[in-house]
């Protein structure tokens, strides 16, 4: 059933930084992974996409960051695009722009951001008006850590029980007012490598290879559990040695997956060893470090120890630049606007 929408949405999202992990799927073709997950809604960063399905085209137009996507990044967001047309029933191509006002090239996170705005856009576009729940349901099918940047602030990535998947979507814990003296502050590392695979399949490699995977998994009901009450309670003494506890986990998983994935720089382990020489120093944990699957480093601190942790680490030989970020907001439509002719768009709504 073809219907002439010529609606445009524009959605935005931001990135996130995981606290505790996603790393492993359990069930492929629902996405639904092994373990939950907790993240922080980063301010700053964020993807802004629209979304316009329209009779007349033959294939979905795709532009990101101002230049057709290459066919890789072009069949993910196409297969999502027809995820959405199941759902609301529809048979007509879209234009897809999107942009990150952070670049992708710099190897902070981009599949996250880009395809909860994708998710928020898109099923607007296409006239249905899903719930936040709905929509982190529908976004980990882009990317699993999407699912987490629909909401701002402390948002957990409930893995669920159901065979069907329909309890694994994230929800909001705390907002991104919740624990104002925290920041992460973020170090953009030089020469961090392009990844050559896809996380979505370098943690099922973990999964098949890893002889440490089993033993994280074990582990992980207690870490989050933990991590929740140490957000709960605004406890930093207790978060910063988890977090760090839960990114050695990672990395080691990451390290005996066979063959080995190595995401850091010498850069990326210097600022390992410095925040561990900040704490040991300081006789109380200062500040915690994680990474993602790439070379920039995340260090989460309290505002009154930001200087010196800054001071600290951005004086580190490869450290290009030290970004000072707060929790953000979740994704939100900014714009929607209808065709009433080809080329002349009447905007209904505008929220900055
Ligand atoms: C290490 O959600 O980015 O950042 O599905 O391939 O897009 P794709 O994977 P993605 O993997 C995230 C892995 C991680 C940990 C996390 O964000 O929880």
């Amino acid at each position: 059933m073809a219907r002439p929408l010529n609606l445009s949405v524009t959605y935005e999202a931001a990135p996130n930084i995981a606290l505790v992990k996603y790393w492993g799927v359990r069930d492929v073709a629902l996405q639904v992974p092994y373990n939950s997950s907790i993240s922080v809604t980063l301010a700053r960063f964020r993807s802004r996409t629209s979304v316009r399905f329209r009779e007349g085209l033959s294939t979905d137009q795709v532009v990101l960051n101002g230049a057709p996507a290459a066919s890789g990044p072009r069949a993910g967001v196409v297969d999502f695009l027809d995820r959405v047309r199941d759902l609301a029933r529809l048979d007509l191509r879209a234009e897809v722009e999107s942009e990150n006002n952070f670049p992708t090239a710099s190897g902070l996170a981009s599949s996250a951001s880009g395809f909860a705005a994708l998710a928020g856009a898109a099923t607007l576009a296409a006239g249905l008006s899903l719930s936040d729940r709905e929509l982190s349901r529908l976004a980990r099918f882009g990317s699993g850590s999407a699912s987490r940047s629909i909401y701002g602030g402390f948002v957990e990535w409930r893995a669920g029980r159901r065979a069907d998947g329909l309890d694994c979507y994230a929800r909001p814990l705390f907002g991104a007012d919740h624990w104002p003296a925290l920041v992460d502050l973020v170090l953009l590392v030089e020469g961090a490598p392009v990844k050559e695979l896809r996380s979505q399949d370098a943690m099922q490699q973990t999964v098949r290879t890893s002889p440490e995977f089993a033993r994280r998994l074990r582990e992980l009901p207690g870490r989050l559990a933990r991590v929740r009450r140490a957000i709960a309670a605004r406890d930093a003494r207790t978060l910063f040695p988890l977090v760090m506890e839960e990114c050695d986990s990672f990395r080691n998983v990451c390290e005996t997956t066979r063959p080995s994935l190595d995401y850091l720089t010498s850069t990326s382990r210097a600022i390992l060893g410095e925040v561990r020489a900040l704490n040991r120093e300081a006789g109380r944990p200062l500040a915690a470090y994680t990474h993602d699957a790439g070379a920039h480093m995340h260090v989460f601190t309290l505002r009154p120890a930001l200087a010196r942790v800054r001071r600290r680490l951005a004086r580190l030989p490869g450290v290009r630049s030290s970004l000072v970020v707060p929790p953000g907001p979740g994704g939100h439509r900014v714009a929607a606007s209808r065709s009433s002719r080809p080329g002349v768009r009447t905007r209904i709504v505008e929220r900055p």
